[in-house]
């Protein structure tokens, strides 16, 4: 039983480093980065095989035939339409990083928040759906409105679009950037394959319903990952996205008085990290806004924009005595065994066994067994495709559907 697993586990890594390999990179620029990503990898594997076999190493077999996976997407689809499109993508990305560390953590939001709901169409990125003066879009309802970075797509779409006009679609600039991102913040590289199509509707109601919250418990996680068909093991890698970026402080205030709905403090949390947390966040919506704020609904976004601003971070400030090298490593991990976890919804993995083993299996390494995983992950996210089979289109305008007449 558990020799077959390994075999089987074995197997799909023979066949992923192989298909990984066999993809011939055109220009070369990621090359250095996948084969510093793809070396890196080689090195933890009694590690591997050890979460493999306590998982269940067929998560790693069938993965690439689960449904909800778009199989029409190819590697370099531009490379006759628009050849320099990559390139663009990515030089533009070290530009904005270069002035904005934040855009990682920022685009990667806004990519799983994309792919999350009716697969990666660059749905979240619409202001209006189709006249839809309803405000029924994802943009309102995803945790309300405190996604960040669209500013950031746009500027790459303007560019591209003075290269090649109406010929790369939002979603695949989305997708593209996100990965660039997470390299720029010396996280994994990972192939992105491209040819996706942008959606002329928004989901409201879906990004309400079906976006993991920050307060859910690990089996309301759980289930709503492995909807859209993620394995614990890959849900465990994909929240170590928290390794970079700040966790805003609208999310860490619902357990610091009153946890849903107790009129208490998240029980979870021990005195000394509730202090800090303290410290940081709660202002109980005042500190920022020092004026007193106006009545009705602005007074809502202003705590929104200023509160947006403000967050504890992941990386550094909660892992002073970790050694620190590089974003991506496994301070998301370590924090979590210290208690530390910034979300209900992140300290909740080790109130699970599967998870909390793979909590710890992660943070017993360099951080390359993460990496490896996060990288095969997000790859797999970047295929999430839209149940609708609607052909979609490539809009000129990233929150904008094109008007079809
Ligand atoms: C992102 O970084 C820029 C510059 O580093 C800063 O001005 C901006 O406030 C940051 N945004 C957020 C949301 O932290
Ligand atoms: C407004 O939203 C409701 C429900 O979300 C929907 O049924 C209705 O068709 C929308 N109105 C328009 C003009 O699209
Ligand atoms: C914020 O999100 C919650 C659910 O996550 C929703 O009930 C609420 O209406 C949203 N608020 C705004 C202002 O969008
Ligand atoms: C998780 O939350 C759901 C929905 O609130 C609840 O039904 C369930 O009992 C909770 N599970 C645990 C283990 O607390
Ligand atoms: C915030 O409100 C809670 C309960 O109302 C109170 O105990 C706490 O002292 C307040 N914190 C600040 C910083 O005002």
């Amino acid at each position: 039983m558990t020799m077959s697993i390994m075999r089987g586990f074995v197997v799909a890594m023979v066949v992923i480093f192989s298909v990984l390999l066999s993809l011939n990179n055109p220009r070369g620029e990621s090359e250095r980065a996948f084969l510093s990503a793809s070396s890196s990898a080689q090195e933890p594997l009694v590690n591997l095989v050890s979460l493999a076999s306590s998982d269940g190493g067929q998560d790693f077999v069938t993965e690439e035939m689960s449904d909800g996976v778009q199989s029409d997407l190819e590697y370099d689809f531009y490379r006759e339409t628009c050849p320099e499109a990559e390139t663009i993508v990515r030089s533009t990305m070290a530009q904005i990083y270069s002035q904005q560390k934040n855009v990682s953590a920022q685009l990667l939001r806004l990519f799983f928040h994309d792919c999350f709901i009716q697969g990666c169409d660059a749905s979240v990125l619409l202001d209006d759906s189709n006249g839809n003066k309803n405000h029924s879009i994802e943009k309102q309802a995803v945790p309300n409105k405190t996604l960040k970075g669209f500013e950031n797509v746009d500027l790459i779409k303007e560019v591209l679009e003075n290269v090649c006009p109406g010929v790369v679609s939002c979603a695949d600039i989305l997708a593209l950037a996100t990965r660039d991102g997470i390299v720029l913040a010396d996280g994994p590289f990972y192939p992105v394959f491209t040819g996706r199509r942008d959606s002329t509707m928004s989901y409201h109601d879906e990004a309400l319903a079906e976006i993991p919250k920050p307060d859910d418990n690990i089996t309301q996680t759980l289930h709503l990952f492995s909807v859209r068909g993620f394995s614990d093991r890959e849900t465990v890698s994909l929240l170590g996205a928290h390794n970079i970026g700040k966790i805003g402080c609208e999310f860490i205030q619902a357990r610091l008085n009153n946890f849903k709905g107790t009129g208490k403090p998240d029980p979870t949390v021990s005195p000394s990290f509730l202090k800090e947390m303290r410290f940081v966040c709660d202002d109980n919506g005042t500190r920022s806004s020092q004026k007193s704020p106006a009545p009705g609904p602005t007074r809502g976004l202003m705590r929104e924009r200023s509160s947006g601003l403000r967050g504890m971070p992941y990386f550094q400030q909660l892992s002073s005595s970790v050694p620190s090298g590089r974003g991506f490593d496994t301070h998301y991990y370590q924090s979590l065994l210290k208690g530390r976890g910034l979300l209900f919804a992140d300290q909740q993995l080790m109130a699970n066994e599967r998870t909390a083993r793979l909590v710890r299996a992660y943070a017993s390494d360099d951080g390359s067994t993460f990496r490896m995983d996060f990288a095969r992950a997000m790859m797999k996210m970047s295929k999430l495709k839209a149940a609708n089979g609607s052909p979609g289109q490539v809009r000129v305008d990233c929150s904008l559907p094109l008007q079809t007449s």
